[in-house]
């Protein structure tokens, strides 16, 4: 029997994830620094931090309830600009010495095989032949509710990007958790990487007007250049490496680099993905 680990175990999709496992009746273990204190209950977590490897054996010593092994990881990198080492010594780790079979990795749009960032996880999935499947999301509809965002649009009306009028086809965590559910859990193998974008493309002053609308007050986009980005993201403790990544993203934005559509959400789970009025009116009290 199999069971599945979860990294991020506190992140956007990690937890949504470990839902769909508990409804399916899959065994699941979440990790991170903090999910073995902050996990919902009923949730098995343990401590995982992807800076210490001497935490990299918890997850192994997990009791499953009927014996089950770890036979797959969902991979959430940390908030390093280059995370590929410690994540690679895992998979080796995980492959070696437990016989984990399966690896889906999240990234996002930009990231390449043998690229920056976790590009060298993804290459060495091919190196030593393992299960894989690559989930290269757009920018997601809950950085909007889970992240730094939602104080701001909550107490002063704004959202502060770099991205100018590039389009975006923002993408909710559901779907992308969706996506992973059937990456992780299906019989056979993905062995490929998928753009994972939701339904319609969008710019920072769309979104502002469809919130404006949904809020009944008006919330206002500002543009800021990449380094008031660069500088307001490290006042919210960001690395300046980190922040400086972060920000050529949203760079790449608005010179059009996210403006793409496709309809993997549709293939892999049989159903669209959510459009942005549904998903605001779904969380609305969060900005109230
Ligand atoms: N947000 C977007 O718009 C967007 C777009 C495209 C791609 N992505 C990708 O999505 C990924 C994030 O996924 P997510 O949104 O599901 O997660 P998330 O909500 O950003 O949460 C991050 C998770 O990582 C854990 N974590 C952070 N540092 C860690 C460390 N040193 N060791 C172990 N765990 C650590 C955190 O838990 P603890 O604090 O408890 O450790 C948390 O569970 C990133 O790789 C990002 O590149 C995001």
């Amino acid at each position: 029997m199999m069971a599945i680990l979860l990294t991020g175990g506190t992140g956007k999709t990690s937890i949504r994830l470990a839902r769909m496992l508990q409804d399916s009746k899959i065994p699941f273990l979440l990790a991170s620094r903090s999910a073995s204190v902050v996990a919902p209950p009923g949730m098995p977590a343990t401590k995982f931090d992807w800076l210490d490897p001497s935490t990299f054996a918890n997850p192994f010593q997990h009791a499953f309830p009927n014996g089950e092994k770890i036979s797959a990881i969902y991979l959430i990198a940390p908030e390093v600009s280059d995370p590929a080492p410690a994540m690679n010594a895992l998979v080796d780790l995980a492959v070696e010495k437990h016989g984990v079979k399966r690896f889906v990795l999240l990234t996002g749009t930009s990231v390449e095989e043998m690229g920056y960032y976790t590009g060298p996880v993804w290459q060495h999935f091919e190196d030593i032949g393992v299960e894989y499947c690559v989930l290269r999301p757009t920018w997601f509809m809950e950085n909007f509710s889970e992240w730094e965002q939602v104080v701001l649009i909550r107490d002063e009306s704004k959202i502060y990007t770099a991205c100018g009028d590039g389009k975006i086809p923002f993408i909710s965590a559901d779907d992308i958790a969706a996506v992973a559910f059937r990456a992780l859990t299906d019989e056979k193998p993905q062995y490929t990487d998928y753009k994972v974008l939701g339904p319609e493309l969008l710019s920072y002053n769309d979104i502002a007007v469809k919130f404006s609308k949904a809020l009944g007050r008006e919330i206002t986009h500002v543009k800021l250049s990449a380094e008031e980005q660069e500088r307001r993201l490290q006042k919210l403790g960001m690395s300046e490496q980190f922040a400086k990544l972060l920000t050529s993203l949203e760079v790449r934005t608005a010179g059009g680099f996210e403006e793409q559509m496709n309809d993997v959400v549709a293939q892999v789970t049989g159903r669209p993905p959510k459009k942005f009025d549904r998903w605001v009116q779904d969380n609305k009290a969060t900005w109230e």
